[in-house]
């Protein structure tokens, strides 16, 4: 039976300390990369998916990521008076889409964002994406670990290939790689163990988990009576590795471009690469970098 993905949940309740002091008062989230928030990028790459709602954990000075996705009557209407139908199209695109918002009083991990959002997912399964990982917006991850739940009826968690050395920056898996499957070849695994930022002498493999999921709802189960895991959070991958000794959890290898733009480097890649792709602005920025790099030498 094919079982549909129609809800997304965004978590976005995280302190974001690595971009202090720009984060005191203003969520990481809402940080532009070109002329986008990075929670926009999130939210559009659902909707690309056909994901129908959307569900934001918010916290404290958060209250700027559900202006942004509110319709805006004085600058739509100022923009309609002058006539720049370019400007009114880009901030009215997102203006029929359903957002709830939940707020995570205290940020306690993401283990714990996720089980604020239970009252909204209710008994369906859910994406969950990360907004500081960027996706290239050409790529189809999202899309393709849908259709891998949907062939396995199961939760389904995006891996990458990393350094070893960086290991301990995420959720590490040890998995086995699934023989005979055709539609990804050798990208499916089943996972067989997960470990929340080991070192790289004790993880299991450099295959991390980056920020996007399919998960069902029986994760939530297993996500409240956890106990804080490392950093003293309530960690998602534990919540997980509680489920696999239930059932069956797929790894999707994703090896497109992404931005953990959620660390400064990261930042300034997406913003450098999503700039020279932007229409507006691709010549005059290659033209920039070039001479910069130039002077260098
Ligand atoms: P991160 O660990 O990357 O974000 O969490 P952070 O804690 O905000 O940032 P740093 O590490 O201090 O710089 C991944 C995602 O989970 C959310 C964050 O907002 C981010 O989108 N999150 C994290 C929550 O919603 N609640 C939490 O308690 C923790």
């Amino acid at each position: 039976m094919k079982i549909s993905v129609k809800k997304a949940v965004l978590p976005a309740a995280g302190l974001g300390t690595r971009f202090l002091p720009a984060t005191k008062a203003s969520p990481k989230e809402m940080l532009p990369i070109v002329d986008k928030p990075m929670i926009q990028y999130s939210v559009e790459e659902a909707l690309s998916c056909g994901i129908k709602e959307f569900i934001i954990i918010t916290g404290k000075y958060k209250r700027t990521i559900e202006d942004h996705f509110d319709s805006a009557f004085e600058l739509e209407e100022n923009l309609k008076r002058k006539g720049k139908k370019e400007l009114l199209e880009k901030i009215i695109t997102l203006n029929h889409i359903d957002f709830a918002y939940i707020r995570q009083r205290t940020p306690l991990g993401l283990g714990h964002a996720i089980v604020c959002a239970m009252p909204f997912v209710k008994d369906e399964p859910f994406a969950v994406l990360l907004s500081d990982d960027i996706i290239d917006p050409q790529e189809t991850l999202l899309k393709d670990m849908i259709y891998i739940h949907e062939k396995y009826n199961a939760p389904v968690i995006a891996l990458e290939r990393v350094p070893r050395k960086e290991v301990q920056k995420y959720g590490v898996v040890a998995c086995t790689p699934l023989p005979n499957e055709k539609d990804f070849k050798g990208r499916v695994f089943k996972i067989t163990d997960m470990v929340e930022k080991p070192s790289p002498e004790t993880a299991p493999s450099n295959l991390a988990i980056i920020g996007r999921y399919i998960l069902t709802p029986d994760i939530f189960t297993h996500l409240k009576g956890l106990k804080p895991g490392k950093g003293g959070e309530i960690q998602l991958t534990d919540g997980l590795k509680s489920l696999l000794k239930k059932r069956q959890i797929y790894g999707y290898l994703f090896n497109g471009k992404r931005y953990d733009a959620g660390s400064k480097l990261g930042f300034l890649q997406a913003t450098v690469e999503l700039g020279l792709r932007h229409p507006e602005l691709s010549g005059d920025f290659k033209k920039y970098l070039k001479d910069l790099i130039s002077s260098f030498h």
